[in-house]
């Protein structure tokens, strides 16, 4: 067997590191566990688990719908957003198209751009969020997708409505302009885009979300696409039959109206942030005001290093070596106990690790 010649300088995606006993604040997944709602509704239908999922997902499009404000054919579920990624690229990307991403940001977009033949140019952030000036001037004849994060992982900026209009004006409507917004509901900026909003007036553009952030549903694997509807048909052609399960439907459709989990988990979030600005202050770090469930800081010494001694002192974080960013790292923003623990393992490590500058 032979690995196809194109994908040979690609890399298993390494995911966040999970210690027994040890506390993982590498993932961004929610502190506070999953939604009770989503959890007793899956136990419910555990027994149900010898049939097929409905592979239309009707009843949490449905939900969806009613929730988002947009009809039901404009939902795609898939097995995490990571599966919508892959549907995108399978669905239109050509050997040799070329997609547009931020420098740094989340490595799916550049993997199913490469899974399907594709290259990826890669353009600068601006203070640690998509500079999307830049990214319009960049996109070309070749140019088919246009992936941005907002807010931004790893770094947890965002960028506005304004900014965002501005892009969607510049750009060809037959460019697809995928916006992710796994972090949304984590955002109080009051100028983030209302996105839902946008997908009439812009047909070209595709909203990501998932249950594995504020949901606390990360195992089940739901994420969604919410586009025009014949964006929708086309991501359908690619999509296997049966690629959500029940359990995952289920939960999530329960979660969904969670409105107590959600907010308790905002307001988590909200003094975790408070938290780690006050905390990298006091400790002189430079680090990237965030929006989201993580806050990524220069630790000035090797994140790897800083990652193990990390360790030692029982939490796992997310070294940003694999973002190119070797002296930073990232925290997944956790209740007020653990952030306590967080930092005190953080403080061990810069105790520990030499600075590297
Ligand atoms: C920006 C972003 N998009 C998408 C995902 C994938 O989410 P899912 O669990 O729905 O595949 C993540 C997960 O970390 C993410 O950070």
């Amino acid at each position: 067997m032979e690995l196809r010649e194109d994908l040979r300088d690609l890399k298993p995606y390494a995911p966040g590191k999970l210690v027994p006993g040890v506390l993982k604040l590498a993932s961004n997944e929610n502190p506070l566990g999953a939604s009770p709602l989503g959890v007793a509704a899956l136990k419910n239908a555990a027994d149900s688990v010898y049939l097929y999922p409905d592979g239309a997902a009707v009843a949490l499009r449905e939900a969806l719908s009613a929730e988002l404000g947009v009809s039901a054919n404009q939902i795609l579920l898939g097995n995490g957003s990571d599966e919508v990624l892959t549907l995108i690229a399978g669905a239109y990307l050509r050997p040799g198209d070329k997609a547009i991403t931020g420098d740094v940001t989340f490595s799916e977009y550049h993997f199913a751009v490469r899974l399907f033949g594709g290259s990826v140019q890669f353009v600068p952030l601006k203070d640690g969020a998509f500079d999307l000036t830049a990214i319009g001037a960049a996109v070309d004849a070749k140019t088919k997708i246009v992936f941005v994060c907002n807010p931004n992982n790893p770094t947890g900026g965002y960028f506005s409505a304004q900014a965002l209009e501005g892009l969607l004006k510049k750009v060809s409507p037959s460019v697809l302009v995928v916006l992710d917004e796994a972090y949304a509901h984590y955002v109080e900026a009051t100028d983030y885009p209302d996105s839902m909003r946008l997908l009439n007036k812009y047909p070209n553009l595709l909203v990501l979300r998932t249950f594995s952030k504020i949901y606390g549903l990360a195992a089940l694997r739901v994420g969604y696409a919410v586009a025009s509807s014949q964006v929708v048909e086309h991501l359908s052609v690619v999509r296997q039959p049966f690629n959500v399960g029940t359990l995952g439907q289920v939960a999530a459709k329960a979660a969904l109206a969670d409105k107590a989990f959600v907010e308790k988990s905002r307001l988590v979030n909200r003094e975790g942030v408070k938290f780690w600005t006050k905390a990298f202050q006091d400790l002189k770090l430079f680090f990237f005001p965030t929006q989201a469930n993580f806050i990524a800081v220069k630790v000035d010494r090797d994140a790897q290093a800083v990652f193990n001694a990390m360790l030692e002192a029982g939490v796992t974080i997310r070294p940003m070596t694999s973002f190119g960013l070797k002296d930073w790292i990232r925290i997944t923003i956790g209740t007020g106990e653990q952030n306590a623990l967080c930092l005190k393992a953080l403080t061990h490590a810069l105790d520990t690790v030499p600075l590297i500058r």
